[in-house]
């Protein structure tokens, strides 16, 4: 059977539209793919260019940076030449202050030995005065050399065992005035790795002055241990001794700084700067609970973390 002409003309005709379809399509979609790379390509162009602000600024920042820092280490630098200075100047002074002080107690001795019986009540008043007073400035040169020579001694981290060091110090705070009934609390085996002068220095401020303070309280207590303080774990020494107003807690650090009467509670002021001093030195960090005749607290770090020693 043939096909008309009519109907392949129709059936050519149709086949050619379907054709014209899928090419229109096909074009369609090539377009569409175009414009979508082009504009992916501008996105990446604009990224790029935003990579390369952002590398630029942080370059910058960078650059800031490091001068920044360049300026600081040379402070740092400048700033510590000039504390090995006033250390050098302070403790020069101090040294060379001793013999003319010497000079003045001796002196004094020899004046109140050989001629004190010709001076008369005021005159000898006079004398012991200059004595105290010079005596008195005798030992605030002593403290300035001990903070002297904490700042520069070298340190020498080692296993101490803190609770044995803290009993040596109290028996010999209990050998110098027996008749004090003073209640004692060593919390057994703690340790740290420390230098064991220097905490021999800390401990034996610390307990010193809760000995001291705690000296006109009729039934008085001293306690070492360990404890967990606003997160961290800390080494304490507290008493329920005379206490203090803590606003003057900044302070207490100042060396020469005091707060009780000297008449009552005599001192030099010295102590409290040192045990900073020697605590920071050891990364660590010294602060203070206290009320007025309730007691104080003293709590320390040494940088490490305070240590139980083996049983
Ligand atoms: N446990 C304490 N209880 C009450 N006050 C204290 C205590 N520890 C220190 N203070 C106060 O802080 C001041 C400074 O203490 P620091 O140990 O430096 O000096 P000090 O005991 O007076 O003299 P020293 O140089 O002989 O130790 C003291 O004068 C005292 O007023
Ligand atoms: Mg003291």
């Amino acid at each position: 059977m043939t096909e008309d002409l009519g109907a392949t003309t129709r059936r050519y005709a149709a086949d050619i539209r379907s054709t014209n379809r899928v090419l229109l399509e096909k074009a369609l979609h090539m377009r569409c793919l175009a414009y979508l790379s082009k504009a992916k390509a501008g996105l990446l162009t604009q990224t790029i260019v935003e990579v390369n602000r952002a590398k630029r600024s942080l370059q910058a920042s960078y650059e800031h940076l490091s001068t920044e820092q360049r300026v600081i280490t040379q402070q740092k630098a400048e700033l510590e030449a000039v504390n090995d200075e006033l250390r050098s100047f302070s403790y020069a002074v101090s040294h060379d202050l001793r013999a003319p002080l010497r000079a003045i107690n001796g002196f004094s001795q020899m004046l109140h030995d050989d001629y004190g019986d010709l001076l008369d009540g005021r005159g000898r008043d006079y004398l012991n005065r200059i004595c105290l007073a010079s005596s008195r400035m005798s030992d605030l040169i002593e403290g300035m050399l001990v903070l002297g020579q904490v700042a520069r001694a070298e340190l020498h981290r080692l296993p101490v065992d803190l609770s044995a060091m803290a009993w040596e110090i109290l028996r010999e705070l209990q050998e110098s005035s027996p008749e004090r009934p003073v209640s004692l609390q060593v919390e057994e085996h703690l340790g740290a790795r420390a230098d064991r002068k220097l905490m021999q220095s800390v401990l034996q401020n610390l307990l010193g002055n809760a000995w001291k303070y705690t000296g006109l309280n009729a039934a008085p207590r001293i306690r070492f241990g360990r404890t967990t303080h606003s997160g961290a774990t800390c080494f304490f020494v507290a008493d329920n001794g005379t206490g203090f107003d803590l606003r003057y807690a900044q302070r207490l650090y100042t060396p020469f700084f005091r707060m009780h009467d000297a008449k009552k509670f005599p001192g030099v002021g010295i102590g409290l700067a040192t045990v900073k001093r020697i605590v920071e030195r050891h990364d660590g960090a010294l602060w203070v609970e206290s009320e007025v005749d309730k007691g104080t607290t003293f709590y320390f770090t040494l940088g490490e973390g305070p240590k139980a020693t083996p049983a």
